[in-house]
């Protein structure tokens, strides 16, 4: 439908994590008109539920070039070493200015300098937390404040549609939805010569996974739609530790944090066998891929269906002190990490690739950015180190809100009209879970050409049926639809990735290739869909 309502501006940024939110700061403070739209709450993407950290090498005797060797190893291959110098080089200053934007981190009581864990695959102690285990929290807070505080507008419960083009191909707005925002109800638009995609992840297209409801790759289908290029889908990272709550369980599911291992807890069986010792020289503490493989190998040689983290030795003092999110987390589910070891087993986490973007984060559509998850800028390779996913959310968004601000203002070109942009056939809500559960079966943790078959033609049959106008499932227009169409699209180029890479890196996980292929494979996948696809 038209649109029945705009805004005019100069920026519009679409979500609002850490990634968001700091880009939106950055366009108002340099005096540009700026929107930010977001699906719920400004505060309920995935940001808020980061746990572990930051890593930036703000320690004595750290240096970005030792941060950089170890994101290069747990990228597996395929980081751009130029993408990662950037993160790593720009990392330090960028959170001493969000802590100057109002962040509070913890500090060492002995020395009063910003404390600092670790985490798999970092050789040193590099992370830096807020409220033990609620880093994410705090960010979060500290940047809505400041929201609160600038010119800025915000329209909520605005799930983005479609990218809105001029006659020239350039970026002009996004198409919305939005539900119970007084003036700014219904279908309407927001009209911005830049786009800034920050929408997070996909974690949703997996039937279980630590994201929460909102990280439905809206932010990777409209790109598609647009005609943007993306790439890396297949790396999907799968966090080794999260809650197990019994066979079945589905939807966002409770992490514990890879902080828990950084300060000493170790990964065993049901025996009480540290399983992970001698598989890794870091153990425990290995890349996050590894660790997860590790669990899965294990759970598979003994038939069961999760491992246990022991952290028992931590005593009740250091729990409450420390990670008293996972503590409360895990007691609510009638676990005690205090007395009793902790069932875990890997779940969906983080999309290591996205929407193609260049070190100012400009994607293939003029105009058209993209910051955080929902982007893929080469930092992370085939597996991201853990605690670099805030990092890259900071010091991207302020390259771009710098590439935006660095010219002047644009006039805006009037968008097309819509009906001469390509409309896809809307898959029903009921498809969701189907999804969800062809994608946890052919393409999760482990991975072979039949399973990736297998769900390339369970998601083509709910494409199939959403197109038959006889069979009346095509569904209504609606949030639940729209974000059930824009899964559907990200599972089919993801799976379709993970079919063509026929080896195993980082964390895509081939049963029927079970090496690393450097001579083939040591190049990304690219995607975008062509103008008769879907
Ligand atoms: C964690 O706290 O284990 C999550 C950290 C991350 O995903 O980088």
């Amino acid at each position: 439908p038209p649109p029945g309502w705009a805004i005019e501006a100069d920026v519009v940024v679409v979500g609002s994590g850490v990634a968001g939110l700091t880009t939106a700061l950055r366009c108002a403070a340099a005096g540009r008109r700026t929107v930010i739209v977001t699906k719920a709450r400004l505060d309920a993407g995935s940001t808020r539920w980061a746990q572990g950290g930051i890593a930036a090498a703000l320690g004595e005797g750290d240096t970005p070039g030792q941060h950089l060797d170890d994101t290069l190893v747990a990228g597996a291959g395929l980081c751009d070493e130029e993408a990662v110098r950037t993160l790593v080089t720009e990392g330090p200053g960028a959170v001493r200015r969000l802590i100057d934007a109002g962040a509070r981190f913890d500090t060492s009581a002995e020395t009063g300098e910003i404390a600092l864990t670790r985490e798999g695959g970092h050789h040193r102690r590099r992370i830096a937390h807020a409220g033990g285990d609620a880093t994410g929290a705090e960010i979060s807070r500290a940047l809505v404040a400041a929201v609160r505080g600038a010119s800025i507008e915000t329209v909520e419960n605005a799930l983005v549609l479609d990218l809105l083009k001029d006659a020239g191909g350039r970026a002009a707005g996004v198409s919305l939805h939005v539900m119970g925002e007084g003036r700014h109800d219904g279908v309407g638009a927001v009209h911005a010569p830049a786009v800034v995609l920050a929408t997070g992840g996909m974690g949703q297209v997996f039937s279980a996974t630590t994201n929460p409801a909102v990280s439905t790759g809206d932010g990777v289908a409209l790109a598609l739609r647009a005609g943007a290029e993306v790439s890396d889908l297949e790396f999907v990272q799968f966090h080794p530790t999260v809650l197990y709550l019994g066979p079945g369980s589905e939807g966002q599911q409770p992490l514990v944090s890879e902080a828990v291992r950084g300060e000493g807890a170790h990964l065993v069986d049901a025996d009480g066998v540290r399983f992970m010792a001698g598989r890794h020289e870091l153990a425990e503490l290995a890349p996050r891929d590894i660790v997860a493989k590790g669990i899965m190998r294990r759970m598979r040689e003994l038939g069961a269906d999760h491992m246990y983290l022991d952290a028992r030795h931590f005593g009740a003092r250091m729990w409450e002190e420390r990670f008293p999110t996972i503590l409360a987390a895990c007691r609510a589910h009638g676990i005690d990490p205090v007395t009793e070891p902790i069932p875990v087993s890997p779940a969906a986490h983080y999309a290591s690739g996205g929407v193609r973007t260049d070190l100012a984060g400009r994607t293939t559509v003029p105009g058209l950015y993209a910051c955080g998850e929902v982007a893929c800028t080469g930092v992370h390779g085939a597996n991201r180190l853990a605690s670099n996913s805030l990092l890259e959310g900071l010091v991207f968004a302020e390259r771009i809100a710098a590439d935006i601000t660095g010219s002047p203002a644009r006039v805006p070109e009037p968008p097309v009209p819509a009906g001469e942009r390509r409309s896809v056939p809307l898959l029903p809500p009921e498809a969701r879970s189907a999804i969800q559960h062809a994608m946890t079966a052919g393409a999760g943790v482990l991975r072979s050409a039949e399973s990736l078959a297998r769900a390339a033609a369970e998601l083509d049959g709910l494409a199939a049926a959403a197109a038959d106008p006889v069979s009346g499932k095509s569904a209504e227009p609606g949030v639940e639809a729209w974000e059930t169409t824009n899964l559907h699209l990200v599972a089919r180029v993801l799976v379709a990735a993970a079919l063509r890479r026929t080896e195993t890196r980082g964390c895509h996980w081939r049963e029927d290739h079970p090496d690393r292929d450097d001579a083939s494979w040591r190049r990304h996948l690219v995607a975008a869909l062509s103008p008769a696809d879907g």
